[in-house]
């Protein structure tokens, strides 16, 4: 195994906001109002200019938040995501050519899946953690049921279609470790600055994560 897979993220949350950051000046905000909900982990996504600047802004500003790089699609990205401060990456798929860049550069990561075939390829590289993606369209859980019964040796991550209605019968499954998801950090929340809003959302979460 290298140190780039990794099965005991260091973050205590299970519930991993998926955000899409338009304003660099909202970060640091956010990552409080994240924490103060009880969630210590962002994964901020490369899917708006401000994302790195985004992610250097909690890295430095917010320490005890752990900052995750979403949506790094692209070899080239995962230097620029590390030179940001970007503890672990995700993506919503894999490829050799992103595998070997977080390889190389030994940078914690959890490669997406959506089928046997590629939860075996990434297996065999040592991954024993990764984010099934798109998690609803991919068979939500039963999916994750049926991907438990010749593959139980992996966790997964479920994002795309997870919320409050579906959060805890993810997490109750014995192979779900965490689930991520874009309704913690509503894009009109986002932009209208409503910090307490989200971290609303983030206790909520938290409650349900923490039901039995
Ligand atoms: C992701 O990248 O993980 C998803 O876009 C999040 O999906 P959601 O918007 O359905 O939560």
């Amino acid at each position: 195994m290298t140190t780039t897979c990794f099965t005991r993220p260091a973050f205590k949350s299970r519930v991993v906001p998926v955000i899409v950051i338009k304003d660099p000046a909202h970060a640091v905000p956010l990552a409080h109002a994240l924490l103060e909900g009880g969630i210590d982990v962002m994964e901020i996504t490369l899917r708006s200019g401000a994302a790195l600047q985004a992610i250097e802004a909690v890295a430095r500003a917010v320490p005890e938040m752990h900052t995750g790089a979403g949506t790094v699609t692209r070899a080239a990205e995962v230097q620029q995501v590390i030179d940001a401060g970007a503890g672990f990456a995700l993506s919503p798929g894999c490829t050799d050519g992103v595998f070997e860049a977080v390889r190389s550069a030994r940078l914690p990561f959890i490669p997406g899946v959506m089928t046997p075939g590629e939860v075996m390829r990434w297996r065999d590289e040592g991954f024993s953690l990764m984010k099934l993606f798109p998690a609803l369209q991919a068979g939500g859980l039963g999916m994750l049921q049926a991907l438990g019964a010749p593959l139980p040796d992996v966790r997964f991550c479920p994002t795309g279609g997870v919320s409050p209605a579906n959060l805890r019968d993810f997490l109750r499954l014995p192979n779900v470790a965490m689930a991520g998801g874009s309704w913690l950090t509503p894009a009109d929340a986002l932009a209208n600055g409503d910090w307490t809003r989200i971290t609303a959302l983030a206790r909520e979460a938290i409650e349900l994560s923490n039901k039995p």
